[in-house]
């Protein structure tokens, strides 16, 4: 029988898949020599949310597979998995409606303040009708710039055009001529998104070339009355700068469900700041979106110990040696 080795607890039903290909052990990463040698031990390994560092995986030899219950897999060092033949599986279709909901609300929440007032109601601030000092601003009609128009920022589009009436820009390597055809979305450079769109709304993986994308130069070249919406990695934006930006003006408000360190600090300045809606890294995080994911990673994890997996593979070059 396999070994698997787990770092994320799994829902019951996706447990006993798991048990019924593998013997399936629950490590926690938190106990690093544990986590160390039950690795050492496994055929495969299923997790999100812990890096996993190419120290960690000396002496795991018998090691084939890793699947990540996420899109993202800037956990990994993907060079160094595909040196080492280990096939590493991700789930980029299941969460993609429910990360671009959740994009959607941060851009509605930022522009209507809706987090912000709703405190101002709790706090029992509201003792006459409203006035310009709670006043928004619209987000149909609006111009959204889209930094990386893959499958989420093309869910994202899709809202945008057709339920909210934006006019839709994007950057992406290569041209999306399904979102431009259905949605007008139109690819420019990333000078021309910044200074033409009323949200700027980060949808690239985290890259080194991703890394800091957005920094005070970038800021500087947004609209003054520009929201920047990231729900990507915390690290494509410069947090530093960015904390300037909101601060002295540059750009009018942010909403963000990512950070650079995670979870944010409780003193981070942005937590004080009026213009600033943030979220815990909620992206995918409903009980369907999640369930599938996991779901989505066992299987990606099961096929690719058999050898049979043909999908959600980002080292596709390691099938190759
Ligand atoms: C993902 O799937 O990458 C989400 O950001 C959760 O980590």
């Amino acid at each position: 029988m396999k070994k698997i080795v787990a770092w994320k607890s799994l829902p019951e039903d996706v447990l006993a898949y798991l048990q019924q290909h593998a013997d399936v052990v629950q490590a926690d990463p938190a106990r690093p020599d544990a986590f160390v040698a039950a690795l050492r031990e496994a055929d495969g390994g299923i997790g999100a949310s812990v890096r996993i560092t190419p120290a960690m995986l000396e002496g795991a030899t018998r090691l084939k597979a890793l699947s990540t219950i996420s899109v993202g897999f800037d956990q990994f060092d993907v060079a160094d998995l595909t040196r080492r033949g280990i096939v590493l599986a991700h789930t980029p279709d299941v969460l993609t409606e429910s990360t671009a909901d959740t994009v959607f609300s941060l851009i509605l929440a930022s522009a209507r303040r809706v987090v912000e007032l709703a405190e101002w109601v709790k706090a029992g601030h509201w003792q006459r009708s409203i006035g310009p000092a709670q006043f928004g601003v619209d987000v149909q009609g609006k111009t959204l710039g889209i930094v990386g128009l893959g499958r989420i920022g093309g869910a994202v589009a899709r809202r945008a055009a057709l339920g909210f009436n934006m006019r839709v820009l994007y950057t992406n390597r290569s041209a999306n001529p399904e979102a431009e055809a259905a949605y007008g979305a139109r690819r420019v450079e990333l000078p021309e998104l910044l200074a033409s769109a009323d949200f700027v709304c980060l949808q690239v993986p985290l890259t080194a070339q991703t890394r800091h994308l957005i920094g005070a130069r970038e800021l500087a070249s947004m609209k003054k009355s520009a929201i920047l919406i990231n729900a990507s990695r915390g690290a494509i934006v410069d947090e530093a700068a960015l904390i300037e930006a909101l601060g002295n003006g540059t750009i009018h408000g942010a909403g963000l469900d990512v950070f650079e360190q995670e979870p944010l600090a409780a003193d981070s300045p942005l937590l004080k700041m009026a213009n600033v809606v943030a979220l815990p890294h909620i992206g995918s995080a409903t009980h369907e979106t999640r369930h599938a994911m996991a779901r989505n990673a066992a299987e990606n994890l099961v096929a690719a110990l058999a050898g049979t997996l043909t999908t959600n593979i980002v080292n596709r070059d390691v099938l190759q040696r």
